[in-house]
C-alpha cells in the first residue's frame, strides 16, 4: 500500500491478514508469529476484525453477540462489517504502516467477500464496491488462509470451553462448507497475495508453514 512508501530510510510497513473459517486457528497462529517478527527487530501490531478500534469493538458486539429478537438482514451485516473496517483502516492500519510496523490482522476484507458474498449470497458487485470503499488503497501484502474442512470447524467450535457459539458460529455445516470453498476460490484467483496453509495440523507444524511464507514476503519487500 502507498503508506509504506512514506520515507526512504524506514523499512516498509507490511499488512498480513489471516483468514479462515471458525476454529481454523488464526488467532493461535498470530500469537505464534508476532514474537518471531519481534525477534527480527520489527515492531508488530496485532489487531482484528470486526473490531480493533473502540468504535469497531462496539460494532463487533452488535454483529456477533447481539442476540436480539430482531433479524439482522444480510445487507445490514455487510454495512456493519464495512463500517468497522473503515474505522480500523484509518485509525490503526494507515498510521502504523506509515511507521514501518508489521500489522497482523485477524480477518480483513476477504472475510466479507466470503461470508457476506458467498455465505449470505449477496451480489459480488456491491460487496466488492463496499469493500473497496472501506479499505481505500490499503490491501494486505500477504493473506494466509488457514484451511480446515467444515467438519473440523464445527467440531472445534463445539469444543471451545470458553463461550457459547456466537451468532455466526451457530450457522449450519453447509454454511461452513461454503465459507471454506469461498476462501479456496479466492486464493486461487489471487495467488500472488494468498497463501493457503493446512490448518488441521498441530499448531507448531502449521506455524512453520506460515513462517516460510512470511519470511519470503519480508525478503521480497527488501527488508529482511
Ligand atoms: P472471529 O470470531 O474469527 O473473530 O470472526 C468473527 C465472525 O465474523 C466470524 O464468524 C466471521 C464473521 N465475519 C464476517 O462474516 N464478515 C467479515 O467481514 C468479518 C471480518 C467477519
Amino acid at each position: 500500500m502507498s503508506a509504506k512508501k512514506s520515507t526512504k530510510t524506514k523499512k516498509p510497513g507490511l499488512l498480513i491478514s489471516f483468514e479462515g473459517s471458525e476454529g481454523s486457528g488464526k488467532t493461535t497462529q498470530i500469537e505464534l508469529l508476532a514474537p518471531r517478527l519481534k525477534k527480527l527487530g520489527r515492531e508488530v501490531i496485532v489487531t482484528r476484525e470486526p473490531g480493533g478500534s473502540p468504535l469497531g469493538e462496539e460494532i463487533r458486539h452488535l454483529l456477533i453477540r447481539a442476540n436480539g429478537s430482531e433479524e439482522m438482514f444480510p445487507e445490514t451485516e455487510l454495512l456493519l462489517f464495512a463500517a468497522s473496517r473503515a474505522q480500523l483502516v484509518r485509525q490503526v492500519l494507515v498510521p502504523n504502516l506509515r511507521e514501518g510496523r508489521i500489522v497482523l490482522c485477524d480477518r480483513f476484507l476477504d472475510s466479507t467477500t466470503v461470508y457476506q458474498g458467498a455465505g449470505r449470497t449477496l451480489s459480488p458487485d456491491p460487496v466488492n464496491q463496499i469493500n473497496q470503499f472501506a479499505v481505500g488503497d490499503v490491501l494486505p501484502d500477504l493473506t494466509i488462509v488457514l484451511d480446515v474442512p467444515a467438519e473440523v470447524s464445527v467440531q472445534r467450535v463445539q469444543n471451545r470451553a470458553s463461550d457459547l457459539p456466537d451468532r455466526i458460529e451457530r450457522e449450519n455445516i453447509d454454511f461452513y462448507r461454503i465459507v471454506r470453498e469461498g476462501y479456496l476460490l479466492l486464493a486461487k484467483s489471487m495467488p500472488h497475495r494468498f497463501h493457503v496453509v493446512d490448518g488441521t495440523k498441530p499448531p507448531s507444524v502449521t506455524e512453520k508453514e506460515v513462517w516460510k511464507a512470511v519470511k519470503r514476503l519480508i525478503a521480497d519487500a527488501g527488508n529482511a
